[in-house]
């Protein structure tokens, strides 16, 4: 080895091509200039080169790729170098500033690349990359801005999901931002939980994105805590599940007063029902031996929690219409007997009855309330040669409705008197908007809830029986998707 002086008082050795330690992470190029390495080739041939620059003891390069490419090419045994004694979290820095001494400017998008580098591996400053790169701050802060930033943000949320009293003035110095951006970040991760809670995400289910999306586990308390600081959702039922196993009447006692926008439901009849729709027989449905009294306390109760201005639709049958008629009409004004055709016929009495080819749903306002149609006018005039789209939605809605997707009810129903989504899908456009409540308090395999979480409506559901209970939980979570 041997030194000799150069004009900068820095002293260049003469060291062994091999013993250069090469860092992917100082290379500042996405790939190698194949003109530049032949330029150099032709330089040090003419033995016109630079001292490639290194780090003290190491030799790990810091300037001088491409040249060291050359020498590596031309078999030269021996390279020119200067040892620079560099920190370690500055040696990128280092390699950016003697790239632009050269005069050689990275392409945009290997500067973009070398700016994130330094932001997120070598925590610097958007202030001190600006003053590196001739940049104003706001113009990194806006090269950083599409996925920086978001982790960034992603990073305050988790610091305060770890701690809800973490200092934000501290927070806000770790992460080189101000105070009020980290408040801002924090109460738009607030707003993303709200908006999942609303469009009718299960709870467990947003806690498992934010595990996913933050590796922050939480508890139900810790996300009911979060929900409950917005005024706008009743918090007696944020604490609740959405999904209650139990008797509903029991249940009703922990739900409040005029608390849901839409009420669709489809009670035990009160008629000892069990279907011979499957060849097997399913087994009896609970409360179906029903007296008037309890009819009339879940009315009364229904008329309780819904909201004014809105509206109740329930299913019967003929055999108990007059039953159910008589009590609704007491707390609320029926408007309508909707007739619902059915595809499929339940087999019953064969020879000594006609197949009884519909259902029927009892619709009634709380105060009053408009028909919401316009999704379904849209719906209508793009689907026109659909051939289930037979009521024309652009017209005044009728009373009998055939629209029903015949693919759903097949030998796959879960439930013995299992509706069809379309049917409820339809009425819950019609009634109510995206994030508002749609109430079932008899969900069975749970087609109601199914048909609002699919329409980005929340919901309310309970149901008294464990069977029901699991398999329309389990419906909910695939969307009504059957397994
Ligand atoms: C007619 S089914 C609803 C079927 C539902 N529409 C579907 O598509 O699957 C009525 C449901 O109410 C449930 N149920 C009966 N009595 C109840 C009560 N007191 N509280 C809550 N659920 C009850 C029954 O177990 C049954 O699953």
């Amino acid at each position: 080895m041997t030194n000799k002086n150069t004009n900068s008082q820095q002293q260049v050795k003469l060291i062994k091509v091999d013993r250069i330690q090469v860092e992917p992470k100082l290379f500042l190029r996405a790939s190698y200039n194949e003109d530049a390495i032949q330029r150099y080739k032709e330089l040090y041939e003419a033995g016109k080169t630079k001292p490639l620059i290194v780090q003290t003891k190491t030799f790990q390069l810091i300037d001088g790729f491409h040249r060291l490419k050359a020498v590596q090419e031309l078999e030269l045994e021996d390279i020119e170098v200067i040892e620079e004694n560099i920190p370690d979290v500055e040696l990128r820095t280092e390699a950016v500033r003697l790239n632009s001494e050269h005069g050689v400017s990275l392409s945009k998008v290997e500067r973009d690349e070398v700016i994130k580098k330094l932001y997120v591996e070598d925590n610097k400053t958007q202030r001190e990359i600006g003053e590196l790169f001739h940049l104003s701050q706001r113009h990194i802060g806006r090269i950083l801005e599409k996925d920086i930033l978001s982790k960034t943000n992603n990073c305050v949320v988790k610091e305060w999901l770890l701690n809800p009293n973490v200092n934000q003035t501290e927070l806000a110095k770790q992460y080189d931002i101000t105070q009020p951006r980290v408040s801002q970040i924090i109460k738009e991760f607030k707003q993303e939980i709200k908006e999942h809670y609303q469009i009718g995400c299960l709870k467990e289910e947003i806690i498992k994105w934010i595990d996913d999306t933050y590796n922050v586990s939480i508890e139900t308390e810790r996300l009911d805590e979060i929900l409950l600081e917005f005024e706008d959702l009743n918090p007696d039922l944020v604490k609740l599940p959405k999904l209650i196993l139990g008797d509903y009447l029991q249940v009703a006692k922990n739900i409040p007063d005029d608390s849901v926008d839409l009420i669709l439901t489809d009670p035990p009849y009160g008629i000892d029902y069990q279907s011979n729709f499957k060849n097997e027989k399913f087994e009896k449905i609970q409360s179906d031996e029903i007296n008037e009294e309890t009819i009339e306390q879940w009315i009364r109760e229904m008329t309780r929690i819904l909201k004014p201005n809105k509206h109740f639709y329930c299913f019967t049958s003929w055999k108990v219409y007059p039953i159910w008629f008589k009590i609704i009409s007491k707390y609320l004004p029926i408007k309508n007997c909707l007739i619902i055709k059915k595809k499929h016929w339940g087999l019953g009495d064969l020879e000594y009855s006609f197949a009884s080819a519909y259902d029927m749903i009892i619709f009634a306002q709380k105060g009053k309330k408009p028909f919401n149609i316009t999704s379904l006018k849209e719906a209508s005039e793009s689907s026109k040669n659909d051939p289930r789209h037979t009521i024309d939605y652009t017209q005044r809605l009728p009373d009998l409705i055939d629209w029903i997707n015949s693919a759903e009810f097949n030998l796959k129903m879960k439930h013995p008197t299992q509706k069809s989504i379309e049917i409820c899908e339809l009425l819950i456009q019609i009634s109510s908007n995206p994030k508002e409540i749609v109430f079932d308090p008899f969900a069975g395999s749970g087609t109601t809830l199914v048909s609002a979480r699919k329409l980005e409506r929340n919901w309310l559901g309970i149901e008294i029986d464990k069977k029901w209970f699991d398999i329309a939980l389990e419906r909910i979570k695939t969307q009504g998707v059957e397994q």
